[in-house]
């Protein structure tokens, strides 16, 4: 038995057109699910949907916005209609507002929620609608490092993350009754488009590599491991956990 394998499973990535999603959603299909790839841009999708068909894996494309209900609803409902389950969601779709706090408008604070916090919240509700059917199922919630802990300019972010790691407990005790685990991984600093304005930022560059025990960026890649673990059977007892990859960062004082 291949404890890591993903076959016959279906499996829900958010904001996978590109950046950490993006390696997830490629893992998930590579070790053997169909992986329904989401954003909101259609025709970047549809690029990762052929990339994926010319390796031979298997994936669908349901474009939404994962912070607009009737949007998730419709898309919830089109996966039970073509796939007939849901066996996993990875909460991944977010975004960053930097800006410091007297300038922080209410509008891009409640944007933020909405999508990093309200927008998994609300996809956890549908997507363990379908997975109480077989009464068996996983969430993966993409919190950060930077939710325990603090730094100037985003906290909103920092709010929306800590507040991901609460909703990942509070499901896991909800849900872990009904035999759907739920868990997340906090990703230290990870060289994607989300982060493109720090890693060109030299002095920052040199802070993280300086800070970072394993002395570098992480490359969005090495996120995969962590995703399948936690939604393979390998992590068949794993429920309620927040798993750390970040090069050791947040264990350095
Ligand atoms: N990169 C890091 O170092 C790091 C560290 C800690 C945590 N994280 C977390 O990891 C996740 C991914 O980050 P990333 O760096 O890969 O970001 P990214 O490169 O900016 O990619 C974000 C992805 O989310 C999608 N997205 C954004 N808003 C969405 C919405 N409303 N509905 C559906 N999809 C949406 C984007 O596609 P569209 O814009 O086309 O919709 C894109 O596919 C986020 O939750 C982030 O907070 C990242």
């Amino acid at each position: 038995m291949n404890l890591f394998s993903l076959n016959d499973q279906v499996i829900l990535v958010t904001g996978s057109s590109r950046g950490l999603g993006w390696e997830m959603a490629k893992a998930m299909a590579e070790a053997g699910a169909t992986v329904i790839l989401n954003g909101r841009d259609r025709e970047l999708l549809s690029k990762r949907q052929t990339e994926l068909e010319k390796a031979g894996l298997k994936s669908a494309i349901q474009a939404f916005d994962a912070a607009n209900e009737n949007e998730v609803l419709n898309g919830v409902q089109s996966i039970a209609e073509k796939h007939g389950q849901l066996d996993g969601l990875i909460n991944n779709a977010g975004i960053q507002h930097r800006k410091p706090l007297q300038d922080f408008e209410l509008s891009d604070y409640d944007r933020l929620m909405d999508v990093n916090l309200r927008g998994s919240f609300l996809l956890a509700r549908e997507a363990s609608k379908l997975m109480l059917e077989k009464s068996s199922g996983s969430i993966v919630n993409i919190a950060s490092i930077m939710g325990p802990l603090g730094r100037k300019t985003i906290s909103a972010y920092t709010t929306s993350k800590g507040g991901i790691v609460g909703l990942t407990k509070a499901l896991a005790v909800e849900l872990g009754p009904q035999g759907i685990r739920c868990n997340a991984i906090a990703p230290g600093f990870f060289a994607t488009e989300m982060n493109t304005a720090l890693v060109e930022n030299q002095e920052f560059s040199d802070f993280i590599e300086g800070r970072t025990p394993l002395q570098r960026w992480g490359q969005p890649s090495e996120i995969a491991g962590a995703a399948v673990f936690l939604m393979s059977s390998a992590a068949s007892y794993v429920n309620g956990h927040v798993l750390t990859v970040d090069g050791g960062l947040s264990s350095q004082v």
